[in-house]
């Protein structure tokens, strides 16, 4: 295979051309499964029985917006990475709006679509100010706009903390902190290990919701590189892996065969049984975030796990 790249390549078609041509393992990060029909298929996925997450985190979060006038905090500002439909944040942002209704909301998505939806649904609770950016440079953005004297509320909910790898996840940690300071909180979603067949049921659902926005990741290629995927000689597959306490998504080949991708003048090659890695979701326990509030300059002030779907949201404040 060869690539030529002296033309201006999109982030996702050099993301592309490197996780193809991996020798080793083909793999896409899953932040390119998030394209307008990819966003749409996760919204679905979220209704799915199978998939416990998004109702747990609300449970747990209705809980901890409960506790809020309790923990006595003077918020007079909110994050979030990642700010997905705005449904969770809601009774966070209305607790805090009673106590502070000079309260601002500032979510970090590179979606500007999910942006509006957002803006659009909460804007009766509080001021919104959207920051269309990658989390990294959407939290500096924020660092530099926030109120001075009062602490910022981080919400990283979902289990997004999930789809990092363990290895990388106290630099990430590590990273969020350096953009906060002394006395902030930041509160994480984060789904737990439970029992093997439901955690797979949940990535595998019977309707193939997942196995569409698995899917959809080939017909971005086709749309906007110009690649060939016959989407039909492709399947979704789904593993938990013991060791690492994840599962795993893949695009698995059903056939020989090579796949031509315009943007990059390259062509990949696919054996029978071969698979493009596609995403991983690590599940936790509750002791691991200790761990990594330690190594990563926290301290956990406090956590709620939901009884029906083992998730947990754990608060801490950066020290
Ligand atoms: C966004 N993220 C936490 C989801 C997860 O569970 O890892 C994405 C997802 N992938 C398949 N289903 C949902």
């Amino acid at each position: 295979m060869s690539v030529s790249t002296t033309i201006h390549l999109s982030e996702f078609a050099l993301a592309v051309a490197k996780g193809l041509g991996d020798p080793t393992q083909k793999k896409i990060p899953p932040r390119y499964f998030y394209d307008d029909l990819g966003s749409a298929l996760f919204e679905a996925i979220t209704l799915l029985a199978e998939y416990g997450l998004t109702r747990a985190d609300e449970r747990v979060l209705r809980r901890f917006a409960a506790e809020l006038p309790a923990l006595g905090t003077h918020v007079s500002s909110v994050a979030e990475l990642g700010s997905g439909s705005g449904r969770k944040t809601e009774m966070i942002l209305r607790a805090l709006a009673d106590m502070n209704p000079q309260l601002t909301y500032r979510p970090i998505d590179v979606s500007q679509a999910a942006l509006n939806i957002c803006q659009s649904e909460l804007s009766g609770i509080c001021r919104i100010e959207p920051v269309c950016a990658d989390w990294s440079d959407g939290l500096k953005y924020v660092s530099q706009r926030r109120e001075v004297n009062s602490p910022l509320l981080l919400l990283f909910l979902g289990s997004s903390i999930g789809n990092i790898d363990r290895e990388e996840i106290d630099e990430f940690l590590t990273g969020l902190r350096s953009s906060l300071r002394s006395g902030d909180l930041m509160l994480i979603g984060a789904d737990l290990v439970k029992d093997r067949e439901l955690m797979l049921a949940a990535y595998d659902d019977p309707t193939g919701v997942t196995a569409a926005f698995n899917l959809n990741l080939l017909g971005r290629m086709n749309r906007e590189l110009d690649a060939q995927f016959d989407l039909r000689s492709f399947a979704h597959e789904v593993r938990w892996n013991q060791d690492a306490r994840r599962i795993e998504m893949h695009l698995l080949s059903c056939r020989q065969q090579t796949v031509p991708v315009g943007a990059l003048d390259a062509s990949f090659e696919f054996q029978a049984g071969e698979t493009i890695w596609t995403e991983s979701s690590h599940k936790f326990t509750i002791e691991e975030f200790e761990d990594f509030a330690h190594a990563s300059g926290f301290t956990q002030l406090a956590n709620w796990v939901d009884d029906a779907w083992p998730f947990a949201e754990v608060l801490w404040e950066a020290g």
